[in-house]
């Protein structure tokens, strides 16, 4: 039956009726905080490309996790500006280090909020590169073990979930291995399994003080033209143990999303990375759009590609929101 019988406007009419048929929910819980942790006490250093973030001392990111907890918000996942860089990156593993230093910190404070480990040597090494490098390259294998010891230091200290962004074939069973070893049979693993080698984490990199010092990251991060490789590189990882998968950016790989979603029966986790939320903030602050309703809208929009959860910069300002039934 087609019109006048049928008319899609009637479901449209007013907001109980678009809520009751609404597909798509977006709550507080399935969104994850990025937080970036450095030395020191009472530091908060604004991110000039990221309006309302900062490099936070552990003092200033337990009052965030506060925060954030207060508000349903699903977890955090913390990076680290180190002291200083190395050729190795031996921050990223010295249980001393600003990461696990803050992990002690944030679990003793609030203890139900899920704590997130990335994990990755970029923010360590001195070079920039997410892993060892040897005559030019980054060394795979000899990057695994180091990932590794990361990862058991980080559950050490608190971390509920480790999450590998650094795009070595076989850390996935390598970080298992040596978590299970550790006596870490529980801690779950979210490999960051699509990463796209993109121009979306510019802001990241000024954030974290991340950029590589040479070359670029093409030969270990996806090259974006490719969907099917999203999906070996998904099958590998949880071959090799993972428990969730990630896809990372989100809004340009929707479809990866999708494609990820429908192939595999496993949670998945999408990144809105930290230039997604640049340019929406950008624009905002020209007058160009409303920045909350296109944060709603990215979001949501994410969740209908297929993602459970989301890693978010958006997440502290949009949490308050979700209870209103905005869309
Ligand atoms: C570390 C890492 C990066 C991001 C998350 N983990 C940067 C990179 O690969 O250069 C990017 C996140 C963002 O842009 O928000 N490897």
């Amino acid at each position: 039956m087609s019109f006048p019988a049928t008319r899609m406007r009637r479901l449209r009419a007013t907001e109980s009726l678009r809520a009751l048929v609404r597909e798509t929910s977006l709550t507080a819980e399935c969104l994850v905080a990025p937080i970036f942790v450095c030395h020191g006490e009472g530091v908060s250093r604004p991110i000039a490309s990221m309006p309302g973030h900062a490099q936070i001392s552990v003092d200033l990111a337990v009052e965030k996790a506060k925060k954030l907890a207060s508000l349903g918000v699903g977890g955090l996942i913390l990076f680290g500006i180190p002291a200083k860089k190395d050729p190795e990156g031996s921050e990223a593993y010295d249980p001393q280090g600003i990461v696990p230093r803050a992990f002690r910190a944030i679990k003793a404070a609030e203890p139900e909020l899920l704590l997130w480990a990335d994990v990755c040597l970029c923010e360590y090494t001195d070079h920039g590169h997410c892993g060892v490098v040897r005559d030019g390259a980054v060394d795979n294998d000899r990057t695994l073990p180091l990932l590794a010891r990361a990862s058991v230091v980080y559950a050490e200290a608190g971390a509920d979930v480790i999450a590998p962004s650094d795009m070595m074939d076989g850390r996935v069973g390598a970080i298992r291995r040596a978590l299970d070893a550790a006596g870490r049979l529980e801690t779950p693993i979210v490999a960051y399994s699509a990463k796209y080698a993109s121009s979306f984490y510019g802001p990241f990199r000024e954030a974290a003080e991340s950029a590589p010092r040479f070359g670029d990251r093409r030969g270990y991060q996806m090259d974006p033209a490719n969907s099917d490789e999203a999906l070996r590189e998904v099958a590998l990882d949880l071959e090799e143990g993972a428990d969730l998968v990630m896809v990372k950016p989100a809004l340009p790989y929707l479809d990866v999303i999708r494609r990820v979603k429908d192939r595999f029966q496993v949670p998945v986790v999408a990144y809105n990375v930290s230039g997604e939320f640049a340019m929406v903030k950008a624009a905002a602050q020209m007058g160009w759009l409303d920045g909350e309703r296109a944060a709603l809208e990215s979001l949501t929009s994410i969740r209908r590609a297929g993602a459970d959860v989301i890693i978010t910069y958006f997440a502290e300002e949009i949490a308050p929101l979700l209870g209103r039934k905005k869309s």
